[in-house]
């Protein structure tokens, strides 16, 4: 009996080693003893399919995968088909061996009858496609790969584009600025020699006896006249230009010399002003220019405070710089505000003029100096750093 099987097994091979695609053979249901033809010998790395005509799937301690799961032996499509008499086709099946070479093979298997039509093994047909799974993995990775580029290429373009937009938008807006500034400044020339002249009047009428009784529409009318004449005297000096004086000087001395005025402003709203000078080196600057900046910020920083409020001025030195903060105990600036900070006319206050904070950094740029802003709930800290001078 187990000769004749085995001659029948070899006859059955001889029959196959022609065939072109790869022909595996159970010839018993629990897919003990399975032939292969060469192509399936090839497959199996078998050297050659007469000396192993009995190999079992098992024994060759080979992972079967199918879409990334790995296959009990059950599981096998050629022991589906022997054990259960199913009917496989077209299944995609990974081998993987111990050394790790992986080949890919696509599976069709179906039972062996005997003449009773009971089930004696199982025959199994495939096509390599390893080199096709990898061509096409590759291919998908120099795809991806492209795709990649092209993508980061176009965000990258897109970014510039962008770029530039916003930077076009930017000087279009400074040249409008600065056309309606000379204008502006010319205006602003224009009207104040009449605002004196109305003003003037105003003034002497205010003092007549027998309109006594407008006493107080007088006084609004100048306290209006000088509003408007402040606007403009803070415009004309964003947009004079005229060129910086420096001079060697402490910024301490400078604002040990405007603490008076300030503290002033600082009485008449109720609130406290303290000063702490640090130990800091001269520097070359136009002391009318700074005295303005840290007027505007202290100005500002009094503004923002409730009554009992204190602002600390304070000065200090670190390895690049020296620096002045104005810090204040008000309720902070809102974070779109302090985007719009410096935008001339920008104010959030209703008779504020908008030009305090563009005034700052022009002063700034002129002195090479830089201005951060530190604002939360609890207040608000101008920095106001200036480059330390070169030593010797
Ligand atoms: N220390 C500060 N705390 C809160 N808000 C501030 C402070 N400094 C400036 N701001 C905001 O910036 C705006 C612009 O300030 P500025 O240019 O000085 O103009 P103005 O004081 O006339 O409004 C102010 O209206 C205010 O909203
Ligand atoms: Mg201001």
């Amino acid at each position: 009996m187990y000769e004749m099987r085995r001659s029948y097994q070899h006859n059955l091979l001889l029959g196959l080693s022609d065939m072109p695609g790869g022909v595996s053979i159970a010839t018993d249901v629990t897919c003990q003893k399975i032939v292969h033809n060469p192509v399936a010998a090839q497959f199996f790395r078998i050297k050659d399919c007469e000396n192993f005509p009995y190999t079992s799937l098992c024994s060759m301690s080979v992972k079967i995968f199918q879409k990334g799961k790995l296959l009990s032996p059950q599981e096998i499509p050629i022991q589906r088909s022997a054990r259960c008499g199913d009917r496989i086709t077209g299944a995609e099946l990974e081998f993987v061996w111990p050394d790790g070479i992986s080949k890919t093979a696509i599976w069709s298997t179906s039972p062996l009858r005997d003449e009773t039509g009971v089930i004696v093994g199982a025959v199994a047909t495939f096509e390599e496609v390893t080199g096709l799974i990898t061509k096409t993995q590759e291919l998908d990775a120099q795809q991806s790969q492209l795709q990649e580029m092209v993508d980061e290429r176009t965000k990258k373009l897109r970014q510039e584009f962008e770029k530039r937009q916003s930077i076009e938008r930017e000087i279009a807006k400074l040249e409008r600025l600065n056309v309606i500034g000379q204008l502006a400044a010319g205006l602003g020339h224009e009207v104040r020699n009449p605002m004196t002249t109305v003003r003037g009047f105003l003034q002497l009428l205010q003092n007549k006896n027998e309109l006594h009784s407008y006493k107080n529409q007088f006084t609004l009318m100048i306290e209006e006249l000088d509003r408007a004449n402040s606007i403009i005297r803070e415009f004309l000096s964003l947009s004079k230009n005229k060129p910086a004086v420096f001079k060697r000087k402490n910024l301490n001395q400078l604002i040990t010399n405007l603490f008076p005025l300030i503290q002033a402003d600082a009485y008449s709203q109720g609130k406290k002003l303290v000063f702490e000078p640090g130990d800091i080196a001269d520097l070359e600057i136009d002391a009318n220019e700074v005295i303005q900046l840290v007027l505007n910020l202290a100005r500002n920083g009094l503004e923002a405070m409730p009554q009992e409020g204190c602002l600390t001025i304070k000065t200090f030195m670190d390895e690049e710089y020296i620096v002045v903060c104005v810090k204040d105990e008000g309720t902070g600036i809102k974070p779109e505000h302090v985007l719009k900070l410096g935008t001339p006319f920008f104010t959030t206050k209703e008779n504020g003029t908008g030009l305090g904070i563009p005034i700052c950094y022009d002063i700034a740029e002129k002195h090479r100096a830089l201005i951060d802003i530190e604002t939360g709930v609890d207040g608000t800290t101008f920095f106001v750093r200036f480059p330390k001078p070169k030593v010797g």
